[in-house]
């Protein structure tokens, strides 16, 4: 993990309400993959935290996040022009990881929770796994990245909850609706569509590997204040930036 002064290239809308940030790190760093996360101050040092952002696409020295407008922090942030300097902790997180045996593998992404899923897109891309992607947004001013989406997999639904663009359906509801059993599944939205994904599993028997990537709010991001906690099922804690943010979906309690 390192924390560098990173240099904005480019910070523009992408969808209604959200921002595409690509940033230029200083040196090379390693270790930066799908799931992982950055934590980005966003500008007023004095009094913000810095913001927890999934990695969304990495290059080389290139690092692009994508994120929704929603206090504060990232109004800030969206405020940042190309040439402003930044500080970031990165890569943060375990991330996903994808065995040679998953050869099939489902996406389910919800709202912002569709961009750590692109990454899972962009970093398999060419490996052979068959990737079927479920995403779903709230409506269709906020649908955001289908050519990448469709592009990178076999079977591609985007949803919206208004029915606005795609079926009227959410990421979860459309994943069962089209009746797969792939061999792993991957997933990272708001807790209630998580839940429903677990409760959903269970209803049918499926007994399918499943890794949920957990959004809490959080302080430092490096597993030192305990801001982040969440429940695993067996009573004790974990601390979901530095022991997630993805889990196994039966190892937490959502
Ligand atoms: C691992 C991880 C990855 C994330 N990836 C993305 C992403 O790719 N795109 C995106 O749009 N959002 C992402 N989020 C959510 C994003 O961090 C929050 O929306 C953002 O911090 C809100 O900050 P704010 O100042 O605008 O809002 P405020 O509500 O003013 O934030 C106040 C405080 O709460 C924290 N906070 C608020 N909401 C959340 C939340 N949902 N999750 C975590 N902390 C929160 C903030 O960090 C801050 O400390 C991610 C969160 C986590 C934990
Ligand atoms: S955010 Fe500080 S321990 Fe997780």
């Amino acid at each position: 993990m390192k924390d560098l002064q990173v240099r904005v290239l480019e910070n523009a809308p992408l969808a209604a309400g959200v921002y595409k940030m690509t940033f230029a790190l200083p040196e090379r760093v390693d270790g930066i993959s799908c799931g992982k996360f950055v934590n980005l101050s966003v500008g007023d040092g004095a009094h913000l935290l810095r913001r927890p952002i999934a990695v969304c696409a990495h290059e080389g020295e290139r690092v692009t996040v994508c994120y929704q407008v929603k206090g504060e922090g990232t109004r800030l942030l969206s405020q940042k022009a190309a040439g402003d300097v930044l500080s970031c902790l990165l890569p943060l997180g375990n991330g996903f990881s994808l065995t040679g045996q998953q050869r099939s593998v489902a996406l389910v992404g919800g709202g912002v929770g569709v961009f750590p899923m692109i990454s899972v897109l962009r970093e398999f891309e060419g490996s052979g796994k068959a990737f079927y992607s479920f995403m779903g947004f709230r409506t269709k001013a906020a649908v955001c990245m289908e050519e990448v989406i469709s592009a990178l997999s076999v079977h591609a639904a985007i949803v919206t909850d208004d029915g606005s663009y795609g079926a009227k359906s959410n990421a979860v509801e459309a994943f069962f609706a089209a009746g797969i059993r792939p061999d792993v599944i991957l997933s990272c939205g708001p807790a209630p569509m998580l839940r429903a994904l677990k409760a959903g599993l269970a209803a049918r028997g499926m007994n399918v590997p499943c890794y949920v990537s957990l959004e809490e709010r959080m302080g430092c991001g490096i597993g030192a204040c305990l801001v982040c906690v969440c429940k695993r099922s067996d009573g004790h804690n974990a601390r979901v930036c530095k022991d997630g943010p993805v889990f196994e979906i039966g190892e937490v309690e959502l």
